[in-house]
């Protein structure tokens, strides 16, 4: 296991993992993906879209803390984001992590100018996608990476926002065969 995570954190992922399908959480080789992705990279500020019980973010969390940084998520189901809470507390991010409790599109119009993420993973409503990374894409700095999961599982839903990324001028985009298939774009200019 990897050293970041205390003891306490593994046994809540593995514990976690136990009620996966239950709260749509990704899978395990796509959040270790991610969380290698942001520490090799060392991003320091990241956004999530689709908080959940916390799954993801504690993963994404813990890679960005170890880069003294720090993540913001969304959710707008209060069940879900208060679990999600206890879950960054007892896994030693919820320092490090603010819930923005909401409707996405709402929240992120909402985003201040100088609000400005490396780094972006996007797992909430499938065809809200194209809402999400239009609204993101002004935040996100060149160099920055963008994720969204649940692009080959959910392939009909998406296809907007893969049309739309797949000829965007400004960035470079792949579709990696990882459990769901997951969206992985970097901004280029
Ligand atoms: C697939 S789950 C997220 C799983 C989480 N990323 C993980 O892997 O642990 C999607 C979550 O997005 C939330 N959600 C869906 N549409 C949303 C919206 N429009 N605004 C905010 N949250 C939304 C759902 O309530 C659900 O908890």
């Amino acid at each position: 296991m990897i050293t970041d995570f205390s003891k306490t954190a593994q046994e809540v992922l593995l514990g976690l993992e136990k009620t996966q399908h239950q709260f749509w959480n990704i899978s395990r080789p796509t959040a270790l993906f991610l969380y290698n992705l942001i520490k090799n990279e060392g991003f320091t500020h990241g956004l999530e879209v689709g908080t959940s019980n916390g799954y993801s973010g504690i993963w994404l969390s813990t890679a960005l803390k170890s880069n003294d940084g720090k993540l913001d998520t969304i959710e707008y189901y209060e069940k879900r984001y208060s679990i999600a809470l206890d879950n960054f507390k007892k896994c030693g991010t919820a320092d490090v992590v603010t819930i923005h409790p909401g409707s996405a599109c709402d929240i992120l119009k909402e985003l201040p100018d100088d609000f400005k993420i490396d780094f972006a993973f996007v797992d909430a409503n499938k065809r809200e996608s194209i809402d999400y990374f239009n609204l993101i894409h002004p935040h996100l700095r060149v160099g920055g990476i963008y994720t969204c999961d649940n692009v080959l599982s959910h392939k009909e839903k998406v296809q907007t926002y893969i049309d739309a990324i797949n000829s965007h001028p400004d960035y470079r985009h792949v579709v990696l065969n990882l459990p769901a298939g997951l969206s992985f774009a970097r901004k280029l200019r």
